[in-house]
């Protein structure tokens, strides 16, 4: 992983990924730097995100997604570094878990404020960037519980659901400019979101995919590669479900 980049399907191409300390964002930055991306990690983890730069040859700025400035400040010392910014990986995401009538009004602004927020800012710092080049590409990690909620994730849910409306509005807004942006939508997947789940909830969580097992998140990060790569020229404003088959149906019960 990260340093020894072979002749990648990236090269030369300058990136961002937000929420790259960790996770799939970490996975993603490795897979990008992989393909011979220039990648800057942006996370609110400075341990974790430096480490991460180091070993892929990236950049780490400390980056608090929910705040436009911070982003704003990101893409534009990312894209005045290098002269370009081909791709944003808007990523960081966290997900509390608790009953609708128990959440209070900071947690609530800081669920959407991190999964929603921080998404419109990143796309929007991207395009005004991208706009200028004529070229440039956007996902968003949005979830598979954009599309099968479950209980006591009512806010992030909803903040998933708006990730998805925005890619799609973005697409059509942003593809004159020669800007794609696309979502992928997560399953279960395991990474430090899913790190203190033991026992039964370990266990339901591994069984939500019918493959009976959370994604490692290299699975994820090769779904974001795809949307980002040529190979994927033609699609646009699309919600890429990588989950498993969590999201298809059920399995019947054993009779
Ligand atoms: N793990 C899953 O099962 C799962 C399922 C569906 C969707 N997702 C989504 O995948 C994305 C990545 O999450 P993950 O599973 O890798 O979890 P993770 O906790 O391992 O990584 C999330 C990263 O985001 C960073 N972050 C949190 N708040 C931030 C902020 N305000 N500004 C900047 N960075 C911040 C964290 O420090 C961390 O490095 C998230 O958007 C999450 O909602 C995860």
């Amino acid at each position: 992983m990260g340093k020894k980049s072979k002749a990648g399907r990236l090269e030369g191409r300058i990136a961002i990924v937000t929420g790259g300390a960790s996770g799939l964002g970490r996975a993603t930055a490795s897979l990008l730097a992989d393909e011979g991306a220039k990648v800057t990690i942006a996370d609110l983890d400075e341990e974790g995100g430096r480490g991460v730069a180091d070993m892929v040859g990236g950049t780490f700025r400390r980056t608090n997604v929910a705040y436009s400035a911070d982003v704003d400040a990101l893409v534009a010392e990312t894209s005045a570094t290098h002269g370009m910014l081909h791709i944003m990986i808007n990523n960081a995401g966290i997900c509390p878990q608790s009953p609708l009538v128990e959440i209070d009004d900071p947690t609530f602004r800081q669920v959407m404020g991190v999964n929603f927020d921080g998404v419109f800012f990143g796309t929007r710092a991207a395009a005004r960037v991208m706009r200028n080049q004529g070229c440039g590409t956007i996902v968003n990690t949005a979830s598979a519980g954009a599309f099968m909620p479950t209980e006591n994730m009512s806010v992030y849910a909803a903040a998933k659901s708006a990730v998805v409306t925005l890619t799609r509005v973005a697409a059509i807004e942003l593809a004159p400019l020669g800007i794609r942006v696309n979502a992928v939508c997560p399953g279960p997947m395991r990474t430090g979101m899913a790190a203190g789940l033991t026992g039964a909830a370990r266990a339901a969580f591994e069984n939500l995919s019918p493959l009976g097992r959370a994604a490692d998140p290299i699975e994820m990060a090769q779904g974001i590669l795809f949307l980002i790569s040529d190979e994927a020229s033609y699609i646009n404003g699309h919600a890429l479900q990588v989950d498993g088959g969590s999201i298809a149906g059920k399995r019947a019960p054993v009779t």
